[in-house]
């Protein structure tokens, strides 16, 4: 049955204005004032008739457009989804449209009052819905404006519907009738809950898993049993699944084959349904045997840069009674799901570059260990190779030390017979004193003692000395007068230089010549200059062998001494390679002298040279650090 629009229920009680006569009498005071056939002319009565009847025609063809409009309307609401009503506020009746009745999932036998018009309202929503329509429409005369859930009588689905009425006053204010229309804003109010859902499930929110959230929420509200969302793998010939929500249960993690199954024809569809007999579609898919499934809805997950990553499934046990709805809502949530598997990916892929990274500084990590082990262990090896040379070096000095006094030993056994022979002399005079007797004098007596007694000093200070250049000791270095050093070796050498003949002439400076030395070494290196000298003299007149050594302090930071002499100088071009070890011109040489003595002297920060004297012989020259005091 369709019952008229509120519109039409309107327009039936409605009498159109008609148009006054030409002569401005109303035509009903006309009709009431002259009694049809009464006193008329047949003329007059025929133009009356003609009148009439064109009068008709012409209300004839305004119930026609009225007619006409009248269906615009009602087709217009069908196409904007809008059913109408028209409620009786007396009775509490009203009359709804067939598109009304079709939204609310009743039939025209339905009681049309208000009172059955409440149990079709969701309960939760119900108690708002009455004291709204009582009291602020009723009570104060609002416009009906609203929107509310509802329960469809007929399948007992929940639906949202947007009811709109405005109310018609008797001359008392009273309110008489109310129209309106309801709309079906289910869809628009699904779109909106899956856009607030999608916001409220941001990437980091802590608790439930996104994909875990999203499966439910599908099956809940599309009303299907089963949902899986899927990673694409093996060239998209396999999913693996994110989530499923099988009748309230998770599963996730399980890789299937999307080989003769809806799942295989959704890849590179935007969107597939199969609203109804999925099962004899897909008649080798197990899965959706076993599931009793009925319908199916698909959509897949595009990368950002348009590939198929992942797919949205979802079964159902019934048809699927909404597809435009299921299509929209799995094109919105795909984009954030895809965007989501996008974003895991990434997630894994950043931390397996974290990991190789990590691994990459481990492998270095151990590398530059073994290396630092190997560093430590040359350098332990080259300190020990450095001790080692340097314990030759020390070895060296000594053996060349030794050497020298080996030489030196007739002179230094004469140097030494001579307090022994005065110490003899003292004993022999003081015997000679005690035989005589009666003949002893005290203060003589006296005197023969103290002389033995500084003979034997003598005697010691030589045998001291010898002692301490034949000691093999560790470097001592320490501030000394280089000038002392002069003195000392001289004093050493005082009798070998007087048996050979050589005259010494010393020209020290008066200033301080402070260095840092060891004063032993210095000593081993000015005895061999002055021993060379003393060699090379000696094919020399025996009136003709002069040494001089000459101090002098240059440029304020080095103190510089030079030891000359008048022998033989080095051979032609050898001024260097007499430095050289085991370079030597005599007979009996080791050759060992002067490479210790610079070894010596490089260890001292200092340097050691040689040239030959424009007028014969040769001159050595060293340079030490001045060590101010
Ligand atoms: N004052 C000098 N005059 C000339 N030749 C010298 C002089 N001093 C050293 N030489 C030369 O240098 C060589 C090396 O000297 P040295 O190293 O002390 O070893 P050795 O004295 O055992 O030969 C000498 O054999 C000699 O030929
Ligand atoms: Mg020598």
């Amino acid at each position: 049955m369709t019952t008229p629009p509120p519109a039409q229920a309107s327009a039936t009680q409605h009498t159109p204005d008609l148009p006054p006569q030409a002569d401005g009498v109303p035509r009903e005071q006309e009709a009431h004032s002259a009694p049809l056939g009464v006193g008329l002319s047949a003329a007059e009565i025929q133009r009356r008739l003609d009148d009439a009847r064109s009068r008709q025609v012409e209300l004839e063809a305004q119930h026609e457009e009225l007619l006409r409009t009248q269906s615009a309307l009602r087709e217009s609401m069908v196409i904007a989804g809008l059913g109408s009503y028209v409620l009786d506020i007396a009775s509490g009746i009203w009359q709804g449209s067939d598109l009304l009745n079709e939204i609310f999932g009743i039939d025209p036998t339905y009681p049309h009052t208000i009172h059955m018009w409440l149990p079709l309202i969701h309960p939760e929503d119900r108690p708002m819905m009455e004291l709204y329509f009582f009291t602020d429409v009723l009570g104060h005369g609002q416009a009906f404006d609203k929107e509310y859930r509802i329960i469809r009588r007929n399948d007992q689905t929940e639906r949202w519907v947007h009811c709109r009425g405005k109310l018609e006053f008797d001359a008392h204010g009273a309110p008489v009738r109310m129209l309106g229309t309801v709309h079906d804003i289910t869809y628009r109010k699904q779109m909106e809950n899956v856009q607030l859902f999608l916001l409220q499930s941001g990437y980091t929110r802590a608790g439930e898993d996104f994909f875990r959230s999203l499966a439910r929420y599908l099956s809940h509200n599309l009303s299907m049993e089963y949902v899986c969302i899927d990673r694409l793998i093996g060239d998209g010939l396999e999913a693996k699944t994110m989530s499923t929500y099988h009748d309230g249960t998770f599963d996730d993690g399980i890789t299937y084959s999307l080989l003769d199954s809806p799942c295989g024809d959704v890849v590179g569809k935007s969107i597939c349904c199969f609203p109804n007999d999925v099962r004899q579609l897909f008649p080798k898919d197990g899965f959706l045997h076993a599931l009793q499934a009925v319908s199916y809805v698909g959509t897949t997950l595009w990368s950002f840069d348009g590939k198929p990553i992942g797919l949205i499934a979802l079964i159902g046990r019934k048809p699927l009674t909404n597809p435009a709805l299921a299509e929209s809502m799995l094109k919105l949530v795909g984009l954030r799901a895809a965007a989501e598997l996008e974003r895991r990916q990434a997630e894994k892929d950043r931390l397996q570059i974290l990991m190789n990274l990590e691994h990459m500084v481990q492998q270095r990590t151990l590398e530059l260990k073994e290396t630092n082990r190997m560093l430590l262990t040359e350098i332990a090896q080259r300190s020990k190779t450095e001790q080692e040379v340097a314990l030759q070096r020390s070895e060296l000095a000594h053996l060349s030390r030794v050497s020298m006094l080996g030489e030196l030993s007739g002179s230094l056994a004469h140097e030494l017979s001579q307090p022994l022979t005065a110490i003899l002399c003292n004993v022999h005079a003081a015997q000679h004193m005690l035989a005589k007797e009666g003949m002893t004098d005290p203060i003589e007596m006296q005197e023969i003692l103290a002389d033995i007694e500084s003979e034997d000093k003598r005697a010691g200070e030589i045998i001291r000395r010898l002692h301490l250049l034949l000691k093999k000791g560790n470097v001592q270095k320490q501030p000394l007068e280089f000038n002392d050093v002069v003195l000392e070796v001289l004093n050493i050498l005082r009798n070998d230089l007087a048996n050979h003949n050589v005259t010494v002439e010393t020209q020290l400076t008066p200033g301080p010549t402070t260095i840092c030395g060891d004063r032993i070494q210095l000593q081993q290196v000015l005895l061999n200059l002055v021993m060379n000298a003393c060699d090379a003299m000696a094919g020399n007149e025996t009136h003709n062998r002069l040494l001089t050594i000459h101090t002098r302090i240059a440029s304020d930071t080095e103190v510089r001494v030079e030891v000359s002499d008048n022998g033989h100088g080095l051979p032609d071009g050898s001024e260097d390679q007499a430095f050289a070890r085991f370079f030597t011109t005599k007979p009996h040489g080791l050759g060992l002298g002067l490479a210790v003595c610079r070894t010596i002297i490089n260890a001292h920060n200092g340097t050691l040279g040689a040239a030959n004297n424009r007028d014969g012989g040769a001159t050595f020259h060293c340079t030490l650090p001045a060590n101010p005091p």
